[in-house]
This record gives structure tokens, C-alpha cells and sequence, in this order.
């Protein structure tokens, strides 16, 4: 069934599109972000593109809202880096306690599909946060379809797990920089073959990430037979008064994987977790990844809401 775009009733809304962030745009969408951010709400914008927000930047382009002048929504797009067919990763803010969310939200995501059709026509993709429901958000209200949905799952740590043992043959130790690379990114890229972001790593994806501020070596465990490598797990601690453990990162590699390793580092991973002060932990799923649920499942994550990304190919504009 065609989609039918929520009418806009009453007062004029109008729906600007900017190729370059302005200090004068960078305001209006400030202000939105820190509306959500006074109803303690940060995540209306994934981290990457917050952190894109500086004057100036490259491969953004945005659509702002306005009623009266004043900013209502936001639309952020990411071009993804210049091929002939454009990819567009956009996400929307709606100033929250707006009367008329799913209308702003439409005709933000109308100009965003004439921005792509103008590009050439493309892929455009829309990321949504902190979803309860993945078809009842606002991009499933314009028509989206989902692409992949990733479940934050989350557990308590208030005691440590008790059975961190390895079998005979298997060592634990922690990552050496350097020294370990090679086996890491080996067992790494056989893991996540594929997978859009951990995939097909090489050893300037593994130093970005190393360079991150929160990188900690001893919070990357990982498990051995010998010198063989038999997977790892990459933690991360969200710190603050109550600091939070994530799982960031667990792989198995080629012929370790169902023989208990997985479970082995994830249980490790809490230990650590729970040494470093972490009384909750949380992690990032693909729902569709049936291994990797069922064994977060069964060691006590429950889902609490999902990250959604939508699709929709826009065909190339008229003219
Ligand atoms: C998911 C993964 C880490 C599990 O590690 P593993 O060593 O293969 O798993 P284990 O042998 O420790 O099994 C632990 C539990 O996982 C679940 N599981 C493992 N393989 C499974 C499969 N093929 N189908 C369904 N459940 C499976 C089971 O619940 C199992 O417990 P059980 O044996 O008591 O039933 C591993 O398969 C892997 O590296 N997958 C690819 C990368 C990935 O998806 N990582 C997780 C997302 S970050």
C-alpha cells in the first residue's frame, strides 16, 4: 500500500535544506538537541554524527524544520564517502512535545529523498534510537522499511560471575599491543565476515580504535591453545559515579566456535567488568544474530529497546 504523508494542520511549517553547517545552523540544531538533552535525552543523535557536528563539515548535509522561524526537526545526513551511487546515513530529531511529530518527521525525510534523487538517486538509510517498537517510530510512520535492527540488551553485575575458569589447554591473558595484532585481526575478520562495521578489519582500523580515549588493553581478554588464538572480548567502561561495563566486542574464531570459548570470554569479560566497579552491563546485538542472543540470553541480558536502521532507494531525480 503507497505510503500517505501525515498532513500538517495549522501554521506554516518550512523545511530548509543546507549543504554546509553554519554557526547560524549549528544553533538552530543545538538548540534542539539540548531541548532533548533538558529532558535527559542525549541519544537522539548517535555519537558519530554528533560528533560530525562541527562547522564546516564534510559529507554532511541537514534539513531543518522550522515554525515561525523557529527550529521544529532536524534531519542529519552522512554522505557515505564518494562512489557513483550516493549512500545517505540520516538521522531525525522532532523537538520533543511537538503536536505534530510524524509531519515534521515526513517532511523532513520528503527533502532528504529529493536531496538523494538530486545526488543521483541512491540508498537512503535512516537510523532511529532508544526504539520501544521498531514499526511504530517515527521513520516507520513515513514508509521506511526496517534494514537491521540491533537489540540493546543490558543485565545487572551486582555480584561477579562465578565460573571463570578455562578447560585444560586454554590460557586467559589480556591484549598486547602489537605483539597480538596479527591473531586478533585474523580471528576478528573470520568472525565478523560480512558485518558492515566490525568486518574486514586491517591494522589501521585495529590503531583507530586503539586510539580511542576509553582503550584499555587489560579490558581486551583473550582466550588461547597454545599460540593459537581461540577468540577474544573487547570490553568497554562507560565511566561516571555509576560506571557501566559493555560487552563491545566477542569473537570466536575458525573451529573454536560452539566448543564454550564464547561463553568462557563473556563470563571473563563480566569478571572484569565487575573489578572495574560495573554494576550493569549492556551490549549492541543484531536481533537476527540467533548464536550470539541465545548466548547473551542465557547468561541474564534481557532486551531493553533496539536501534533501528531503515532503508528506502530513492531513484535519480528528474533533472
Ligand atoms: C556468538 C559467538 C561469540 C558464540 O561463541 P561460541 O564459542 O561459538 O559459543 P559457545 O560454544 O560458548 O556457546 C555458548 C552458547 O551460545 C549459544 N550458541 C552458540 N552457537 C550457537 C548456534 N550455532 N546456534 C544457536 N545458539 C548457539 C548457545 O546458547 C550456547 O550455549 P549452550 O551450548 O549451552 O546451548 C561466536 O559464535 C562468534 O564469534 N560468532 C560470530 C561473531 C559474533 O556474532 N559475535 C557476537 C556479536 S558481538
Amino acid at each position: 500500500m503507497p505510503h500517505r504523508p501525515a498532513k500538517y494542520r495549522g501554521g506554516t511549517m518550512r523545511i530548509e535544506l543546507h549543504d554546509s553547517l553554519t554557526p547560524d545552523v549549528l544553533a538552530d540544531v543545538q538548540q534542539l538537541l539540548d531541548a532533548w538533552h533538558a529532558r535527559d535525552v542525549d541519544e537522539v543523535l548517535g555519537e558519530p554524527k554528533r560528533a560530525q557536528l562541527t562547522v564546516g563539515a564534510s559529507r554532511w548535509s541537514g534539513a531543518l524544520a522550522r515554525e515561525e522561524g523557529a527550529p521544529v526537526g532536524y534531519a542529519h545526513v552522512r554522505w557515505e564517502p564518494a562512489g557513483h551511487v550516493p549512500t545517505a546515513s540520516a538521522e531525525l530529531v522532532v523537538a520533543p512535545g511537538h503536536e505534530q511529530p510524524q509531519a515534521v518527521a515526513d517532511g523532513l525525510l520528503e527533502a532528504l529523498r529529493r536531496r538523494v534523487a538530486d545526488a543521483g538517486g541512491g540508498t537512503l538509510y535512516v537510523w532511529a534510537h532508544g526504539v520501544a517498537n521498531p514499526s511504530a517510530s517515527l521513520p516507520a510512520g513515513a514508509g521506511l522499511e526496517v534494514e537491521r535492527l540491533l537489540a540493546v540488551m543490558s543485565r545487572p553485575l551486582e555480584l561477579p560471575p562465578d565460573d571463570v575458569t578455562p578447560p585444560a589447554g586454554v590460557t586467559l591473558g589480556s591484549y598486547r599491543p602489537g605483539t597480538d595484532d596479527e591473531s586478533l585481526l585474523r580471528v576478528n575478520n573470520f568472525a565478523f565476515a560480512g558485518h558492515p562495521e566490525q568486518g574486514d578489519w586491517d591494522a589501521e582500523t585495529l590503531e583507530g580504535r586503539r586510539a580511542r580515549s576509553w582503550f584499555d588493553p587489560e579490558g581486551v581478554l583473550l582466550a588461547w591453545k597454545g599460540d593459537r588464538l581461540l577468540g577474544f572480548h573487547w570490553t568497554k567502561v562507560h565511566p561516571g559515579p555509576e560506571p557501566v561495563g559493555e560487552v563491545y566486542v566477542l569473537g570466536v574464531g575458525p573451529d573454536a566456535q560452539g566448543t564454550g570459548i564464547g561463553k568462557l570470554l563473556l563470563r571473563a569479560g563480566l569478571a572484569h567488568l565487575h573489578e572495574r566497579g560495573c554494576r550493569r552491563v549492556i551490549l549492541y546485538v543484531d536481533r537476527s544474530n540467533a548464536a550470539a542472543v541465545r548466548l547473551y540470553e542465557s547468561i541474564g541480558f534481557e532486551t531493553t529497546h533496539y536501534e533501528v536502521c531503515y532503508a528506502e532507494e530513492v531513484p535519480p531525480g528528474e533533472g
